[in-house]
């Protein structure tokens, strides 16, 4: 099998392969320039972090690459429009956003000619976008890392949705391997969004222990946890969320940095998310896909990529 281009509006990829956004500092610069240079679509996660911070990151990837590359920015943030704002004046090529729904979101998207792309996880939002002007829509399975919006598994969204709408679809969970990019093509979908795999990758830029945690995984090692944002998050074990399960983790009634629209105070995400990314596995919350523990190497992007290519390709 041979992979097709992506179209989304007017942006056109070589390959049909997007690396999916991650919040606080997982898909950073290096990352998603490294994966637009090979001709896949680069994203940038703008939670967590300040609207200068995302401006620096977009211009760092701009300067690394003149590839395809996006930001991701989480509906739930309470920085969403100004992150978005940022993004814009930077003229980004796509804006994903997930964990919410933001109207809004596409007309800004026309009036900039940006292309607006919303994670969504059931027909009746997958129409919904059509109808609001999307480019594309990624479909997330509940195999997929982070905060999920569905328990059904991917492929049985992706039945219905692919025939419910005529943009683009793009699966999302549980991609690891180049099987999986064919299995989720053949259902119709014009490409797909890959998270764990780009973990670990060496541009990925989190601490060691992070990636350790993804290497030594076993199949039974992810679970989901309730996210304070209000949806379950799919996340691998560690001292974290042991001691999330025995209620050690702080809930403070008081807080300053005030980073969701809604929150539910159980812990904080952000703190505990950084944490994670600074290698610090007593505080850290490590979200990570179903499939991670089909990953046991950490190679160049450039190597990523070929190896999806070549295993599609001997099919
Ligand atoms: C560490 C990590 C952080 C993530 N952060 C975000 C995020 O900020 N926004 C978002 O829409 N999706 C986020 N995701 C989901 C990914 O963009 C992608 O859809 C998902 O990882 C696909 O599943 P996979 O990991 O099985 O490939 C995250 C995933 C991981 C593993």
């Amino acid at each position: 099998m041979k992979l097709k281009n992506l179209r989304i509006g007017n942006l056109i990829a070589r390959l049909p392969i997007i690396q999916g956004g991650m919040a606080v500092k997982v898909s950073t610069a290096p990352l998603a320039a490294a994966v637009a240079n090979e001709g896949c679509i680069g994203l940038i996660a703008g939670s967590g972090m300040g609207p200068l911070e995302l401006k620096e990151e977009i211009r760092k990837a701009r300067e690394l690459s003149d590839g395809i590359l996006g930001v991701n920015i989480m509906v739930a943030i309470s920085e969403f429009k100004e992150l978005v704002k940022i993004a814009v004046q930077e003229g980004i090529d796509l804006i994903v956003a997930g964990a919410g729904f933001s109207r809004d979101l596409f007309t800004i998207g026309r009036e900039n000619n940006i292309e607006i792309v919303p994670i969504v996880s059931s027909v009746k939002l997958a129409k919904i976008s059509e109808k609001l002007g999307a480019s594309a829509i990624v479909v997330e399975g509940k195999e997929a890392g982070g905060h999920l919006g569905t328990d059904q598994p991917l492929k049985t969204l992706l039945e219905d949705i692919v025939e419910a709408v005529k943009i683009p679809v793009i699966g999302a969970g549980g991609i690891v391997e180049g099987q999986d990019i064919a299995e989720v093509i053949n259902l119709g979908a014009a490409g797909v969004q890959m998270g764990s795999r780009f973990v670990l990758s060496e541009e990925c830029e989190v601490d060691y222990e992070f990636k350790k945690l993804y290497l030594e995984a076993k199949a039974d090692s992810t679970v989901l946890i309730d996210s304070p944002v209000g949806l379950p998050g799919r996340a691998l074990k560690n001292a974290f969320i042991e001691n999330l399960n025995s209620e050690q983790v702080f809930t403070g009634k008081k807080c300053n940095y005030l980073c969701l629209k809604k929150c539910s105070r159980r812990f904080c995400i952000f703190k505990a998310l950084r944490e994670a990314r600074l290698g610090n596995m007593e505080d850290g919350l490590v979200f990570a896909g179903e499939k991670v523990h089909l990953l046991n190497d950490i190679l160049p992007v450039k190597q990523i990529i070929k190896n999806l290519v070549d295993q599609v390709s001997d099919l």
